[in-house]
This record gives structure tokens, sequence and C-alpha cells, in this order.
């Protein structure tokens, strides 16, 4: 799904302002390259933070798309129609393809997909905070599918044009099916909204419930983000937090309306002379909590993720087996 910002520092991120030494020559190339609007390739020189930040960033966003699956996974067997169960299905394996297209994006940086699982199921490494909140009803599917895929649509497609050769190509076949949770997200809450008035309130609830947190998805405010601004000129980030939040909400509010839900915000209101929607604090405390694992469901998504891992080592080592075996039947053929 889902890029947060991803500039929310663990532990190896806080050593981020490395000095490199590289020969001068291939440090111009490396500026010359971004500074035309290139794309820096696995095979080519890189700074040592570049490579650390897109490390960083590439698994948390991994993470994310691996632990997004488990809110949406345990309503699978609760979806109210075999419609609905088949669209569930196809969106959480959706999810799953996207953390794989973006671990396989990482170890081009020289980072071993096991170092990466390590730094999730350790609890060190970062994902998306939006995931670490109960969903309580299916609507809550619904408003998941508008409101995160939303705002990781809103993320993601400045990503497309990231100066990273393997993460942009990614994010273009990524964004193509996020466009596709999104709507059918907002199509299964349009039917809810026609529904009973029980129906209707679950749906208001889960706006309730979700609207700040998706809010807060896009990272904290500009000032408060450091690593933003290098980013940023590196060509990884091309627009920022605040930008990308206002972006989110100018575009929502008219779909609020057409779905017929209140937006949890009395702050909300149109400004004429800045030409976008001006809206209320949001509670950096709490997301800040959260993000250092005290949200509400911080402890049993990870103990599901490393049960899920753990409990398909059979089938990684049954795989092992399968290439080995074919690897020495074709050396055997061979000599
Ligand atoms: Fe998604
Ligand atoms: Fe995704």
């Amino acid at each position: 799904m889902y890029t947060q910002a991803m500039d929310i520092p663990d532990e190896s991120g806080k050593k981020l302002a490395s000095v490199s030494n590289a020969p001068s020559e291939q440090e111009a190339a490396f500026e010359a390259r971004i500074e035309a609007d290139g794309r820096i390739e696995p095979q080519d020189w890189m700074p040592e933070a570049y490579r650390k930040t897109l490390v960083r960033q590439i698994s948390q966003h991994a993470h994310s798309e691996i632990v997004g699956m488990l809110p949406e996974g345990n309503w699978i067997s609760r979806a109210p129609s075999l419609k609905r169960k088949a669209i569930l299905i196809a969106k959480v394996q959706d999810e799953g393809g996207h953390g794989l297209y973006l671990y396989s994006a990482a170890e081009t940086l020289g980072t071993s997909r096991e170092q990466m699982l390590e730094g999730l199921h350790s609890g060190k490494a970062k994902y998306s905070s939006i995931f670490n909140y109960p969903t309580l009803n299916w609507a809550d599917v619904g408003v998941i599918g508008w409101l995160v895929d939303g705002a990781a649509i809103m993320n993601q497609i400045p990503l497309c044009r990231c100066s990273y050769g393997p993460y942009s190509r990614a994010m273009i076949r990524v964004c193509k099916e996020e466009s596709f949770h999104q709507r059918q997200g907002y199509e299964a809450l349009l039917v809810m909204m026609q529904g009973s008035e029980a129906q209707k309130a679950m749906v208001q609830d889960a706006v309730n419930r979700l609207w700040w947190k998706c809010l807060a998805m896009f990272g904290p405010p500009d000032a408060d983000s450091p690593h933003s601004a290098q980013g940023m000129r590196w060509g990884i980030k091309r627009i920022s937090n605040d930008e990308l939040r206002q972006k989110f909400v100018d575009a929502t509010v008219p779909q609020a309306k057409v779905l017929g839900v209140t937006l949890p915000d009395p702050d909300l209101k149109w400004n004429e002379a800045r030409g976008h929607y001006d809206y209320g604090q949001i509670d950096w405390a709490e997301f800040w909590n959260t993000v250092e694992g005290n949200g509400p469901c911080n402890k049993e998504r990870l103990a599901t993720r490393v049960k899920a891992h753990n409990d398909g080592q059979w089938v990684r080592d049954a795989a092992q087996a399968y290439a080995r075996k074919q690897q020495e039947r074709a050396m055997k053929e061979a000599a």
C-alpha cells in the first residue's frame, strides 16, 4: 500500500550524515545525473548516505505492504458476499506482491532480505503507523481502501519519478494497483451508504476513527522533517509531507460529500485566499507513540507477522531443496 512519508529514523538512520570519501569524479558524476533528473542504477556509484536513505525508505515501504495485509486479511473470512471476498483476496494478494517487489528493489542496494526481515521482526525497523489500529467493522475495510490506499497513491505517484531506478519502476506498477484498491474501497462504501441506518453509521464510525490517522500517514510537518530536505535534493522525495497532505485533504473533501459522510474535523473549511482547505491539528504525540511501538495493535501485528514467517519456513526449505536438485541435475547433464 502504503508509505507514510518514509523518513522515520531507525537506529541505523541516526548515523545518516556519514561523510563519503569517494573520489570526486564519481561524486561529480552522481551529482550531475541527479541534476539532470536522470536515474541512478544499482551498478552506479552512489554516496553511502544516499544508499542508506533508500534502504531505509524502501524497506520501511516493503514492511508496510506486508504488515498492511494483516488488518484487512482479518476480514477475508467475514466479507459480506462472494464478490467482496474475491475483491478483498485480490487486494491483499496485491499488497503481498508490492512487498516482494520492494524487498527486491532494496536488495539491489546490497542489503539482504534476511537483514531487512530481521529488522522488522525484532521491532527495530518501522512500518506505516496506520496498521497499528484495529479494523473493527466491515466499513473499516472500505475506508482503508478509500483513505489509506488513497493517501498511499498521493505519496507514491511522485515516487514513480524517484531518482533510484529500481524503486521508481516498481512504483509505476504499484500505483496502478493502488488505484484499483482505492476505487474498490470507495465503491464498497457507496453501497453501504445506500443501505440501512446501521450500515451508514458503521461507515461514519470508521471514517471518524481513521481520518486523523490517514493525515498522519504523510509524516511529520515539514519543519520537523530534517531528512526530507536531503531526500528532495537527491530526487528521492519530490513533494513535501505538508504539500502531499494538503493535496490529499483537497481531493478527499469532495469525495466525502458525494459519499455523504462527515470528516471529523470542526476546523475543516475552504480557504478562498489559499485556494485550499484548512484543517485542524494532528495529534503528533499519539503518532510518535504508535511509531515507537505503543499503538493499540503493534504487538499483535508483529507477533502475527513473526508467526507467519516461522510457519512458512518449510515452504522456503522446500523451495531451496528443489532449486538445489534442479541445479545438480543441470550440472550432471552439462558434465
Ligand atoms: Fe493498496
Ligand atoms: Fe500496496
